[in-house]
């Protein structure tokens, strides 16, 4: 790793370049923040496990046709992807109501949604990540029309997958965060990029409800590393959750 030129250090990841201009190492650390940087700490083995998560369910969505930055895992904590320059907004798509939103609107966590809601962030740490409006996107330039309309009706097509995924390993899907880029080798084209993890997802068990992704570090509930290795148990990624 040391020879390797780091090109961005983020707060859960390290991307890196390789010789392959157009390809770059994404490397997933254990350290975990929230609140944008303010609570940090540490998930033992988490880099590993988002290491793989990430990589079963890019694979999922790249099977059915969704186009993905992924291209290979590559070690316990590193998988070669496509270079992209990140869309500036973040998608959110919650199939029910929790944490930011309860707490904007007043409603109770849980809430099953008539249908998903997607929501817009601008990807900003000084802004802490504003929630924005389509027409913000559109009007300082952050996507074209043509992109957001490739971005929803494709987050909408994930969302039917993944939703439909965690269900079959008795998980609700409550809600995520999704990334686009533009690839460095044909800016024209967007892919999935990022990562899909209990990081970035929020994922209750069917039967009992419980947290079993990062509100547990958040909201200091205890058992996160174990909440980490039961998603990826279930998904058959570990031996033992
Ligand atoms: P929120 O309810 O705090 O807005 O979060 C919605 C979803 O987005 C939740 O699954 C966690 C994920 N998320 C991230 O991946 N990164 C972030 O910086 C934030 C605030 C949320
Ligand atoms: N990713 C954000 C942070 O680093 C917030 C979060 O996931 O809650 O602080």
């Amino acid at each position: 790793m040391s020879e390797r030129k780091k090109l961005y250090e983020g707060k859960a990841k390290v991307l890196f370049a390789t010789e392959d201009p157009h390809v770059l190492i994404q490397y997933f650390k254990d350290d975990a923040t929230a609140f944008n940087g303010v609570k940090k700490g540490s998930i033992h083995d988490k880099g590993v496990i988002n290491n793989k998560i990430t990589e079963r369910l890019m694979t999922i969505l790249a099977t059915v046709g969704i186009p993905v930055h992924f291209l290979e895992r590559i070690s316990e904590r590193e998988q070669k992807i496509k270079k992209v320059e990140i869309v500036p907004v973040e998608l959110v798509v919650r199939n029910r109501v929790a944490g930011s939103m309860a707490k904007r609107l007043g409603r109770q966590e849980g809430e099953l949604l008539p249908r998903p809601v997607i929501e817009f962030y601008y990807k900003s740490d000084p802004l802490d990540d504003p929630l924005i409006t389509l027409d913000h996107i559109e009007v300082f330039g952050w996507a074209s029309k043509g992109e957001i309309e490739w971005i929803l009706h494709t987050s909408s097509r994930i969302n039917d997958v993944l939703r439909g995924y965690f269900a079959s390993i008795g998980i609700h899907l409550v809600d995520y965060k999704l990334e686009f880029g533009r690839l460095s080798e044909n800016p024209a084209s967007l892919v999935l990029a990022d990562e899909i993890s209990p990081d970035t997802c929020r994922l209750w068990d069917m039967q009992t409800g419980k947290k079993l992704d990062k509100d547990r570090f958040r909201r200091d509930l205890g058992d996160v590393s174990e909440a980490y290795h039961e998603v990826a148990f279930r998904m058959g990624l570990m031996k033992s959750a």
